[in-house]
């Protein structure tokens, strides 16, 4: 008889109860010297680092079907040379106003979340809520608060205060929208080898417009064009390279009906097509933009990218966290019910793009379930060794985030550091040491919920080495699981 070795069954490493705390709302909005410290912050580490996630999920009473229509609340950490300033503040949308000067919901929610009175509450009401709660940047003197589906707000970067939505000093037109996944060109070809940020705006239809942008650092417009693809487009996050600007069109299809009856969220009407391929477009961003090329892969369902990379002229490299199919939102059952072990886990994978033969090749990198992954920005659209990213802290499964993932693209080997089984960890955020010489010098901030003590901590840990933290920060509050944030460094602070 052949014995087959058995693995060890992992047993689970959290607590729903734990992880559904950290979905509380958080309506104080404070600042203050953070005083509880464990370790010490690095000498270098200079500058601000941003979050932005929803903050609310309640409005005034009427629970949230979705914690991905709660306000946006913006968090920002600044380093000086007295210690960490911490702030927190709501981005006052215009929205956000209204509903507070009512002391009522006012707005549906995209994903779901419908105003008290039932089908006849909600029936006709298409009006969409900008909620600003996805990402948040520096952009010359603006900081800017990003939701895919509308315009920017602008804040105050030391205060936080709103000052509106905004244009972008008219460069957007009213009706136009700004992704929340802006890419910075580390040297870009259209700002004589200085950086450059990249963004994106969908509007889809039957056939739907990409807009594309590309600022210098200071705001000011460098480049705008636009691609028209058939289908509808649901996409979030994009990537670029020095030659190309890259899009994965997930097949969906959507169908507004039940929304505008009332019945469901606009974002309940979205339907993944499994059996149907992943377009990956990529545009040249060299003018006339013209020679778009169109490759067709089975992706999966995709929200964010790792990286792309031209590996030669006519192969390029991209790294994402692939899901194998969207996970539809149910209407009945709160999000907090879930039960991770039903859904289909995000894992990072490779696709080699064969320009000359038309052909992807995909590949599984890692087992794990990641989530949220940042890079060296140095290494944004150029060949690269080193990806962090949110994980999970058994190596199989999908499960809550609950760790830091280094993982090292040329040997596959990880490094995790867990705080389970009562921390939930989100995205980190890679900040290059002041001395940087090699691609993992840097400090990574990493925003985590400590459901035993009911707050957040911000800990630091050093990119050459996460297998223990160099400090930990103790707020004196918690802050609801947020989605995306970024770092302005002493330079651009
Ligand atoms: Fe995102």
């Amino acid at each position: 008889m052949v014995q087959t070795e058995k693995k060890p069954v992992e047993t689970k490493s959290y607590s729903l109860e734990d992880w559904r705390k950290g979905y509380e709302s958080q309506p104080q909005e404070k600042e203050y010297w953070i005083e509880d410290i464990e370790g010490e912050i690095p000498a270098d580490l200079r500058g601000t680092l941003y979050r932005n996630g929803p903050g609310l999920l309640e409005v005034y009473g009427t629970p949230l079907n979705h914690p991905f229509d709660g306000d946006g609340m913006i968090c920002s950490f600044k380093f000086t040379d007295e210690g960490c300033y911490f702030r927190n503040s709501y981005v006052k949308t215009k929205e956000y106003l209204e509903e507070k000067q009512a002391q009522k919901m006012l707005y549906r929610g995209v994903f779901g979340s419908q105003k008290p009175g039932g089908i006849l509450g909600n029936i006709f009401d298409i009006k969409v809520k900008n909620i600003a709660n996805t990402n948040v940047i520096k952009l010359g003197k603006k900081l800017l608060a990003l939701w895919e589906a509308a315009l920017p707000y602008y804040l105050d970067p030391e205060t936080l205060e709103t000052k509106k939505i905004d244009n972008l000093d008219g460069i957007l037109k009213d009706s136009d929208v700004f992704s929340a996944h802006p890419r910075l060109d580390p040297h870009s070809p259209f700002n004589n080898g200085k950086p450059s940020l990249i963004n994106f705006g969908i509007k889809p239809g039957l056939s739907s417009t990409i807009n594309i942008y590309e600022f210098d650092l200071e705001g000011n417009l460098l480049q705008q064009y636009s691609h028209i693809t058939p289908g509808f487009c649901f996409i979030h996050d994009f990537l670029i390279t020095p030659n190309y600007i890259i899009f994965f069109q997930n097949p969906t299809s959507y169908n507004p009906l039940p929304f505008v009856l009332g019945m469901k969220g606009a974002g309940e009407c979205l339907d993944f097509k499994e059996n149907e391929p992943t377009k990956i477009i990529l545009i040249p961003r060299h003018a006339p933009h013209k020679n778009v090329i169109t490759l067709e892969a089975n992706a999966g369902f995709i929200f964010h990218h790792a990286n792309a990379f031209e590996k030669d002229e006519k192969t390029l490299i991209i790294d994402s966290v692939c899901y194998a199919k969207l996970s539809q939102i149910n209407p009945d059952k709160s999000y907090k019910e879930v039960n991770f072990d039903e859904l289909a886990p995000g894992q990072l994978f490779r696709f080699k793009l064969d320009l000359n033969n038309q052909k992807v090749e995909k590949e599984l990198l890692n087992q794990r379930c990641v989530e949220f992954p940042f890079i060296n920005p140095e290494n944004v659209g150029r060949d690269y060794r080193y990806l962090f990213i949110g994980a999970t802290h058994n190596s199989t499964k999908n499960a809550p985030l609950q760790g830091l993932l280094k993982f090292d693209l040329h040997t596959n080997e990880e490094q995790l550091y867990s705080f389970a089984p009562k921390g939930f960890a989100g995205e980190p955020v890679f900040v290059p040491k002041s001395n940087a010489t090699a691609e993992d010098d840097a400090w990574i901030l990493d925003l985590i919920y400590d459901s035993e003590n009911h707050r957040s901590d911000l800990v630091i840990f050093d990119g050459k080495d996460i297998s223990q933290p160099v400090a930990t920060l103790h707020l004196k509050q918690h802050i609801p699981y947020g989605l995306h944030g970024s770092w302005a460094g002493i330079m651009n602070n």
